[in-house]
C-alpha cells in the first residue's frame, strides 16, 4: 500500500508538470482526485490494511493527497499567466488611452434653458408657433401697416404662397391671445427670420424669446420689474439696466433696453438686448374682432410685452464677437462652453 500511494503520487506530479493547458490539468486532478481516481481508490482500500499499520498509511494518504493539491493549484496559476500573457501579445499596455470625449450643452442653448428657468419661476409658461407665417400673426394683427419697412420684400423671405418666414416671435403673442382667455402669461423662444447681409452681428436665421403678460392692472413698472429683475438674475445682481423710448407698431408706450456692459480694460458701453412695451390696445381690438367676444377689452385688461435676442445674449454673456461662432459649429470654439 506505501508503495502503492508512493507511486500515484510520482506519476500524479509528473502529469501535472506536463500539463500544457487548464484542460490537461483538469483531466491530470480527476484522474487522481475525482470519484474514480486512482488516489480515491487507493483511500477506499485503507479498510484493509491492518490495524497497527492504518494510521501511518493514512497519514501517507493525506500527506500525498496535500502535495497533490498544491501542485494543481500552483500549475493552474503558471498556466493562466502564459494564457495572459499570450492574449497581451503584441499589445502594449502602457500605452495611454483613448479619451472618451463628452458632449456639452451648446452656448445658445443654455443661455435659451437659463432665460426659460428664470421666467418660468416667475409664473411665465411655454408658448410656441410656427416658423412659416402669414401676414396677418406676423404683420396685421401686430398694428403694423401695409407699407411698414419690415414688411418689404427686402426685409422678408416670403413663399409664393404668400406666407413668409417669421420675422420675429411676436406672432406668438397672436397665435396665443387667439385661443386663451386672461390672465395670459407666456413667453416664446423660437427661431426668426430676415434677409439680411450676413456678417459679425447679423445672420438670416436668429433666435428670440418673446414674452407676453395680459391681465388686470399690468403697468409699466410691472414691465420694469419684470425684466429688471431678469435681467439681473441672468447678468449678475449689479447689472444696469436703462429702458430707452422707441417705437414698435403694437405697443405703446415701447422701449429699448439696453445693459451696461462693464468689460476689462474698456470704456462701459450700453447695449441693446430687448425691445418692449405695454400691449397697444389696437391690438387686443383686432384679437376680439377675430375671436368675435371681448375676452381681451382694452378697457378692462392691459398687458406688456417683450421680445429679446438670445443670440445677442449669449454674445454678451460670454464676450462673444461674432455672431457667426453660434452656427459654425468649430470644436475648438464649443469646447470653451462645456
Ligand atoms: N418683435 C420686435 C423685434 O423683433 C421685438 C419686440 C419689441 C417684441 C417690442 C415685443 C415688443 O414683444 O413689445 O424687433
Amino acid at each position: 500500500m506505501k508503495e502503492q500511494i508512493a507511486a500515484i503520487q510520482t506519476e500524479a506530479l509528473a502529469r501535472i508538470s506536463a500539463a500544457e493547458d487548464e484542460r490537461m490539468l483538469e483531466d491530470a486532478r480527476v484522474a487522481v482526485l475525482g470519484k474514480k481516481g486512482s488516489l480515491t481508490l487507493a483511500a477506499a482500500g485503507i479498510k484493509d490494511v491492518p490495524k497497527e499499520e492504518k494510521a501511518a498509511v493514512g497519514q501517507l494518504l493525506n500527506a500525498a493527497r496535500t502535495e497533490i493539491t498544491a501542485a494543481l493549484e500552483s500549475k493552474q496559476l503558471a498556466l493562466r499567466e502564459i494564457a495572459d500573457r499570450a492574449a497581451l501579445a503584441g499589445i502594449d499596455p502602457t500605452l495611454p488611452g483613448r479619451p472618451i470625449l463628452t458632449g456639452a450643452l451648446h452656448p445658445l442653448t443654455q443661455i435659451r434653458d437659463e432665460a426659460i428657468r428664470i421666467l418660468r419661476r416667475m409664473g411665465f409658461a411655454l408658448a410656441d408657433g410656427p416658423e412659416i407665417e402669414d401676414e396677418f400673426h406676423c404683420f396685421d394683427a401686430l398694428n403694423t401697416p401695409a407699407d411698414h419697412p419690415a414688411r418689404n420684400e427686402k426685409d422678408t423671405f416670403y413663399f409664393d404662397s404668400g406666407k413668409l418666414l417669421r420675422t420675429h416671435t411676436s406672432s406668438v403673442q397672436i397665435r396665443t391671445m387667439e385661443s386663451a382667455t386672461p390672465p395670459v402669461r407666456i413667453i416664446a423662444p423660437g427661431s426668426a427670420y430676415r434677409r439680411d447681409e450676413i456678417d459679425a452681428t447679423h445672420l438670416s436665421v436668429f433666435n428670440q424669446l418673446e414674452g407676453l403678460y395680459v391681465a388686470e392692472d399690468v403697468s409699466l413698472p410691472d414691465l420694469k420689474g419684470t425684466l429688471e429683475y431678469f435681467l439681473r438674475e441672468l447678468f449678475g445682481t449689479s447689472t444696469e439696466v436703462r429702458f430707452r423710448p422707441h417705437f414698435f407698431p403694437f405697443t405703446e408706450p415701447s422701449f429699448e433696453i439696453d445693459v451696461k456692459l462693464q468689460v476689462k480694460g474698456q470704456a462701459p458701453r450700453w447695449i441693446e438686448v430687448a425691445g418692449c412695451g405695454m400691449v397697444d390696445p389696437a391690438v387686443f381690438d383686432s384679437i376680439n374682432k377675430g375671436r368675435k367676444d371681448d375676452a381681451f377689452n382694452p378697457d378692462k385688461v392691459t398687458g406688456f410685452a417683450f421680445g429679446m435676442g438670445l443670440d445677442r445674449l449669449a454674445m454678451i454673456r460670454w464676450g462673444i464677437k461674432d455672431i457667426r461662432l453660434l452656427i459654425e459649429n468649430d470644436v475648438r470654439f464649443l469646447k470653451q462652453f462645456a
